[in-house]
């Protein structure tokens, strides 16, 4: 059975609240941390664990906390980004709307490790009924003397606000986050400096993902190393997987990383194999940003390998033939979907959602935008393919924040994995844009 860091306890009735989180061991961590630990302590368990920011980047959080400057007399904050609106990627949601207890317990136990007297949680906007669960637990966790003044008799004291997100995919970058908690617009801020040394309100900050400081009770109750003896390498532990498209059984999943991208999809523990009758033809591992493979691809890599659901598996084979493990929204495909069109769905988003201060960026993903509608809608030339893959190699690199790569990296893949179906399109518009065609081709189907 694998190991359930994370969604052990989610469907045990009355989890969300306080009295059953509690008979189930919550807040343990809580009690250990602050009467047992020292703040360097925990610090160490986690750079132990070697776990990895969950929000994408994939950075190790334990390296993170230990570069927050302390300043003396100037306060510090951990700001939990729950913004989550990366396209395929639901479990920040799921975990917050079932175990909202689970998160509020990391952020106390991780707000202790850091010197943070205020910390926030940073909801997409949207979730206006899980800012209601997380208000209701903190009210439950305060009444309890786990937040407020004097936690535990300890002499530590710890506000958790909870505020609602900007309405943009820009909000969830993480100085975009700070300027809009800031009460200003949601546009990045060049870095450096970086939030570790002018965070929140010019201030020391940290900014971890919900799944992120979620798992950072267990590490305090088991130790770093029992963490890090889960997973594969450098990719320790567990993951939450959003698993949607073709597949029979869609959901989140909470995987141990190490697992095979065949055995996701096929096996019943999780996906349950593509819907019946139906083949898969393309993979997006990690959230729309990520870029997309073939089905041959995304279970082998060029040397053959299986490839396994950890950061460095995902990524063997660099942008030629690889992805990434991202925020793991884990969108399935099969021979139905028109890449094309696909394509041009995910650059009208990020067109959308461009905040519009670099212009790579800005114009980049209108042109993008606009050729691939050209290109679905039956009025391509070769040439604009090749127009693609430059206006996409001309953003990637150079904005000031990562969407602009998440805009170019969709597209650029598109094209490199599946250039004969953009091609099909151009030399035959008629049939391409008959409602529910889609290019067969040579495709390899599995
Ligand atoms: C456009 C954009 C949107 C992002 N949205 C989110 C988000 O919704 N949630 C999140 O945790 N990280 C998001 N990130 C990543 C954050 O900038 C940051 O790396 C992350 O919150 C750090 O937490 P972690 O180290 O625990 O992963 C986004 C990044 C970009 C560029």
């Amino acid at each position: 059975m694998a190991t359930k860091i994370l969604t052990e306890h989610i469907n045990v009735p009355g989890i969300e609240t306080l009295a059953v989180y509690r008979k189930m061991g919550g807040y343990e961590a809580v009690e250990k941390a602050i009467k047992k630990m020292t703040p360097d302590e925990i610090v160490e368990e986690v750079k132990k664990a070697g776990v990895r920011g969950r929000g994408g980047a994939g950075f190790p959080m334990g390296m993170k906390w230990s570069f927050l400057a302390k300043p003396e007399g100037v306060p510090r904050y951990l700001v939990c980004n729950a913004d989550e609106s990366e396209p395929g990627t639901f479990k920040d949601h799921y975990l917050m709307k079932n175990l909202p207890h689970l998160l509020i317990e990391g952020m106390i136990v991780s707000s202790f490790a850091l010197g943070a007297n205020t910390s926030f949680i940073y909801v997409r906007g949207e979730l206006l009924y899980v800012i209601d669960i997380l208000e209701k637990a903190i009210a439950e966790a305060k009444a309890a003397g786990f937040l407020g003044k004097n936690i535990l008799g300890s002499g530590y004291d710890l506000e958790l606000v909870v505020q609602p997100g900007g309405g943009a995919y820009i909000c969830g970058e993480e100085t975009a986050l700070l300027e809009s908690l800031e009460g200003k617009r949601g546009n990045p801020r060049n870095k450096p400096p970086f939030p570790a040394v002018k965070g929140l309100y010019q201030c020391p900050t940290v900014v971890n993902n919900v799944e992120s400081i979620a798992t950072v009770s267990w590490i305090v109750n088991h130790g770093g190393d029992a963490y890090a003896a889960i997973g594969v390498g450098r990719s320790t532990g567990t993951k939450l997987i959003s698993a949607s498209g073709h597949i029979n059984r869609p959901g989140v999943y909470e995987i141990e990383l190490g697992v095979s991208v065949e055995d996701f999809i096929y096996a019943d523990e999780w996906c349950g194999g593509i819907r019946p009758g139906h083949y898969l033809k393309a993979v997006v591992a990690g959230g729309s940003s990520v870029p997309i493979l073939p089905a041959e691809r995304i279970l082998t890599t060029i040397a053959g390998e299986k490839r396994l659901m950890t950061y460095e598996s995902l990524s063997d084979g660099g942008f030629v033939s690889g992805t990434m493990l991202g925020s793991g929204g884990f969108i399935a495909m099969d021979e139905t979907v028109c890449i094309v069109r696909n394509t041009w769905n995910y650059a009208r988003f990020y067109h959308h959602e461009s905040c519009g201060q670099c212009s790579p960026c800005r114009e980049g993903t209108g042109w993008m935008e606009k050729v691939l509608h050209r290109i679905e809608h039956g009025h391509g030339s070769m040439h604009d393919i090749d127009l693609l893959v430059d206006v996409a190699k001309k953003i990637e690199g150079n904005t000031i924040c990562p969407l602009g790569d998440a805009a170019a990296w969709p597209v650029a893949s598109a094209i490199r994995h599946f250039r004969d179906e953009f091609e099909w399109h151009i030399t035959h518009p008629f049939e391409a844009t008959q409602p529910g065609a889609v290019y067969r081709g040579e495709l390899e189907l599995v």
